[in-house]
This record gives C-alpha cells, structure tokens and sequence, in this order.
C-alpha cells in the first residue's frame, strides 16, 4: 500500500477538531477491518469507539461493500421526490420489523442531525394537522446531543455546541441531566433519581403543558459519556407526556441497532415514545443515511390535515432514501440477523462492564457508567475542562486504542463483534494509561 502520509492539510477545514493542534500532530486512518484500524504508517490500533458508535458488524464488511457495488452498478442515484426506488420500500420495511411495536412508519434523511431535525418538524406538524399549533415549544435536557442543525443546536445541553451560534436557536426549555453524585461507579440503571423527571410538570407550569411540543432525550445521553437513565425515569417522562399531550421523541442515533442489548433502547427499557431518531449504526457507518420512525396514527394525522393533491409534509432532502445507503442498510439489517449481533451485545455486556469497572481505583478515573455495550469512563479533571480527555485521547491513540473523549470523559463502545479478548486487550491500554500519575 503506498500511502501518502503526510498530505497538504491546508484545505480540509475538518469538523470539531483542533484543525492547527492536529496539523502539527495528525492521527490518521488509511484502513480498517473488523476491529481494528490502521495508520497511514501501518500501526495498528483497536477501535474502542465502533469508528464514532457507527460500525457495530466490525469495519469494511464485505457484504455491504458488495450491495453497495452492486447498487451504485445499477441505479446509482433516484431522486425521492414524487419518484422513488423500490430498494426505499423495501429497507423500511425491514427496518419496522426490528423497530418497537406500532412505530413503523419510516423517513429517511442523510444524518443524526438531519433526522432530529426532520423529528422536531414532524411535531410541529402533527401538532398543527390535530388543532393544536400553539405548540411550539420543545424541552430537551442539559448535557443532551441532538446533533449540529439548527434544531438540534437548539436542543443541545452542552455549552460548546451553543454559546458561539446564539441567536439562531429555537424555543427550548432544558432540563436537568440525570447524573448525581450519589449515583458515582453505578454499573447499569442507578436506583435513585426517577424523580429528576419531574422537572418536566414544572416546566409545564412555569410555561404551560399546552405549549409544549415534544420532550426530547437520548434515552442514554451518549455523547457527554454515557449517562444511564435512573429506573423509573424514563417512564416517568413518558407518564407526564401523556398527561399534557406532548410528545415524547426518543434520539436513539446511538443507541440504536443493538447497542444497549436489544435493537433499540425504547424495548430494553420498555418505555414507547411517539418518535425515534436513528443514525449511525443504521447503515454500519458505510454510507451516511439516517431515519425518523413514528406510529400509523401520527402518520395518518399528518397525511389526513393535508389538502389536495400537495405533499402531506413539506420537508426531505435530495438524498432522502438514497437507493446506495438503502443498499448498504438492507445489507447490515442482514447481518445483524443473521449473526444475532443484538444478542450477542446483551450477552457480552457482563464481560465488557466487568472489564470497565475493573478501572476503577486507576489515578486518572473520577467514575465509571455503562450500559450494554457502552460505558462512559469520567477522567480526573486537570487545571482546565477538558485538559486530561486531551491528553488521554491522544496518549491512548499511540498505544494503540482508538476512543472518543467528549471533555473529561471517554465514551467506550466497541463494535459488537468484538471478542471477549478484544475487550480484554482494549482495557488493557486503557489500564496503562489512564493509572499514569501526572
Ligand atoms: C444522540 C445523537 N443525536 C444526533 C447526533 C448527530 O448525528 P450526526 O453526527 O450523524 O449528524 C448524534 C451524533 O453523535 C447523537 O449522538
């Protein structure tokens, strides 16, 4: 392989990144298989991270490689407005056997952040088609992702994703993250804290039920290092949905498609919302696509307000069920089937949080959360915020462990193929690092 390793960095202005720290200092990929990546210089790393939560089935499969060649060979591009392909029909379909009972009407769009988006417009025009457009408020909660457009800046309950783009945000009230001190090293669902969800019955009283929208929540924050959501709280916040009329939208983009030991987190914890968003994991991370499920009911309502021979609903993207992603998305539904890749998450969970809480008493470990296939390790801060996730992520990168640091926590997800030794030589690097004393 010949590799250029140290390319022209001046014209990729790259995405949340320290753009002028990494030119000095690039850590690159050239390739990757199964769980593990490769350096333009041919180390080799493992991915503790499924790429950024995307490659569940394990990097570069062959199987959806072949379903994307195959398609591109013969419709590579349809658009989706007024036209379709079949390939669409067919994927959603698919995706509704594995989605929640009763939530299996599907909208495709090309990113996490597009299908928050396209979720929050879905409301709205729910809301709208059922006589109640003075709702138009939404409620999301502090330490939330919900991605980078506008809706989902708007949404976003961690300062760095707001504070330079005040001003074209939307009308959301936030509520509190679930994390209490009480609930440090808490392995799986924390026992107290259902009653944070009652903060919603006060935001509806400070502002009125009848303003409000939709509730949106990751049902495990992901992004800020895996927050698990206190027994109870969920279907608390389902409870005061119902009681107010609003709607309840589970951001499953990455929770979904096995993460937390069944295909979604609203089965695993047994609580139903109105919508889910997925992403990511939808397509393995080969081709970006992501999706917006709903119920008949909230479809039917939409389509039937509508007048005419018009759209039921004014909003898609030019590569809204791409025909490839839709390729590539049959493919790894596929092999989630057919390698049982949900169970085999729920029964390689033990070993993996055994591993994680084996981290425990490490200098550089201020708490531990998992869930599943995912756990958020809490690094001792340094003199600033964000200092030890720093240099950890890069001091973990030349050891030979690819992980995701969002500030001072690390987000641990591997791929749901791996091995019980993957998973035992991943921990290894991280008990070198992170029982460094600085
Ligand atoms: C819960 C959640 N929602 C939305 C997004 C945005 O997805 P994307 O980066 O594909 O736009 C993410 C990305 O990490 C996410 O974790």
């Amino acid at each position: 392989m010949t590799v250029q390793t140290k390319p022209n960095m001046a014209h990729h202005w790259m995405p949340f990144t320290n753009n002028r720290l990494f030119h000095e200092e690039p850590q690159m990929f050239a390739k990757a298989k199964g769980v593990k990546y490769w350096t333009p210089e041919g180390r080799e790393l493992l991915d503790g991270a499924s790429g950024l939560f995307c490659c569940a089935a394990g990097h570069s499969r062959p199987e959806i490689a072949d379903a994307v060649h195959r398609q591109l060979s013969t419709l590579d591009y349809s658009p989706h407005f007024q036209r379709a392909a079949p390939i669409s029909f067919e994927f959603a379909e698919k995706l509704a056997a594995i989605l929640p009972d009763g939530i299996d009407r599907v909208f495709f769009a090309g990113s996490g952040s597009e299908a928050v988006d396209t979720a929050m417009k879905m409301c709205l025009a729910y809301h709208r088609a059922t006589g109640n457009a003075q709702r138009t408020k939404f409620v999301s909660r502090a330490w939330g992702y919900h991605g980078v457009n506008l809706g989902g800046t708007s949404l976003a309950g961690m300062v760095n994703n707001r504070r330079d783009f005040a001003g074209i945000t939307c009308d959301v009230v936030h509520m509190r993250h679930t994390w209490s001190e009480e609930q440090r090293f808490t392995r799986g669902q924390p026992e107290t804290g259902a009653n944070l969800a009652d903060e919603l019955e006060e935001i509806c009283k400070t502002y009125g039920g009848d303003t409000i929208a939709a509730v949106f929540v990751e049902p495990i924050a992901g992004s800020i290092g895996t927050i698990v959501p206190p027994k109870g709280y969920l279907e608390r916040l389902r409870a005061i949905c119902d009681k107010h009329g609003i709607l309840l939208v589970f951001d499953e983009v990455i929770t979904g498609f096995g993460r937390t030991g069944s295909a979604f987190a609203s089965q695993e914890f047994a609580v139903k919302p109105d919508v889910i968003t997925m992403a990511k994991a939808l397509t393995n991370g080969a081709i970006p696509m992501s999706a917006v499920a709903t119920s008949a009911e909230f479809q039917a309502a939409i389509f039937e307000a509508a007048k005419g021979d018009r759209p039921e609903f004014f909003h898609g993207y030019t590569y809204s069920a791409h025909p490839v992603a839709c390729a590539a998305g049959i493919a790894t539904l596929d092999i989630y089937a057919n390698e049982g890749l949900f169970d085999r998450a729920k029964s390689l969970s033990d070993h993996f949080l055994d591993a994680v809480f084996g981290l425990r008493n490490l200098p550089q470990v201020s708490d531990l959360r998992g869930y599943g296939m995912m756990s958020g390790i809490q690094l001792t801060p340094g003199k600033t915020p964000g200092e030890t996730g720093s240099w950890v992520q890069r001091a973990l990168f030349d050891e030979g462990l690819h992980l995701k640091a969002t500030g001072d926590a690390l987000i641990f997800a591997p791929a749901l193929v791996s091995t019980e030794q993957d998973i035992n030589d991943m921990v290894a690097i991280l008990q070198k690092v992170l029982g460094r004393q600085i």
